[in-house]
């Protein structure tokens, strides 16, 4: 099964070709790395998958749907759920509010009509606090977390939409080593009903989580293949180079 087909999708704006022919293909439980230097397109490739930007030429398949036509809300109706690269948390409310407000955005308001309901969406909301470390914190505004703090929660808004296919647009950005960790866990115990994109300039974390990777570079595929293939091609080595971002962990067995 495949949960996301990509064929030659393109975005300009105005003579920037942003993302340019693009072909993907991600099958379904896997989880996939987008990696690339900054401006390479991916944080755009990914608003054309959800829908937030249209695309100006090709097709998004979505489990062998084609959803090239669907607005952003529609899409996320049949399970794209997106973490985006600049925050969209409620920072007044609280954590926890805030997973309520998504999981209600997905299955409506339980109501005070139906207290079996409201405690099902309760006990949800402690689970997904709990795989994303925040039990704790779950009383304070989200604009008094730490912003690694902020990430994880921005991970369990994305959860309680129930995805079938997440989009994590630089989840590790800002994070503690520690912090990068806990994130490489969580989505390794992510269930397999979820597929992942993961969008990352950690490599280190990238190479840890994806079984398959996806280079852009200019808004072109480079290279699709294994960590190690990645890691090992001249050709992405020196797209990296070429700006000095991370080469290291190109350099012959990179780290780990
Ligand atoms: N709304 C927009 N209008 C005009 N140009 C844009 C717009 N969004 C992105 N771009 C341009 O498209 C290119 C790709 O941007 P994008 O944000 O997708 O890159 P990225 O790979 O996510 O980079 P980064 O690693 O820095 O996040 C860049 O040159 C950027 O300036
Ligand atoms: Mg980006």
């Amino acid at each position: 099964m495949t949960a996301l087909e990509l064929r030659g999708v393109g975005r300009q704006f105005g003579a920037l070709r942003a993302v340019d022919d693009v072909d993907l293909t991600v099958a379904a439980g896997t989880r996939h790395g987008l990696i690339g230097p900054n401006g390479a397109g991916k944080s755009t490739l990914f608003k054309l998958i959800a829908g937030t930007l249209r695309v100006s030429a090709g097709s998004v398949l979505l489990a062998g749907r084609d959803v090239t036509g669907l607005r952003e809300s529609q899409r996320a109706r049949l399970g794209i759920s997106q973490t985006l690269q600049h925050s969209s948390l409620f920072l007044p409310l609280s954590v926890q509010q805030n997973v309520l407000l998504a999981a209600q955005r997905r299955h409506g308001n339980p109501g005070s009509l139906w207290p079996r309901r409201q405690a099902a969406a309760r006990d949800r909301m402690g689970e997904l606090l709990a795989a994303v470390g925040l039990s704790t914190r779950r009383s304070a505004p989200a604009g008094d977390l730490s912003h690694g703090e902020r990430r994880q929660l921005e991970i369990a808004v994305a959860l309680a939409c129930e995805p079938s296919l997440l989009l994590l647009d630089e989840p590790a950005a800002g994070m503690s080593p520690a912090e990068g960790d806990r994130l490489v866990e969580l989505v390794q115990a992510l269930p397999r009903e979820v597929t992942v994109l993961i969008v990352e300039h950690d490599l280190d974390v990238v190479f840890r989580v994806a079984e398959s990777v996806t280079v852009l570079h200019l808004g072109q595929v480079l290279l699709t293949g294994s960590p190690s293939q990645v890691r090992e091609s001249a050709s992405v080595r020196e797209a990296y180079l070429g700006t000095a971002d991370r080469a290291e962990l190109f350099v012959q067995g990179g780290p780990g």
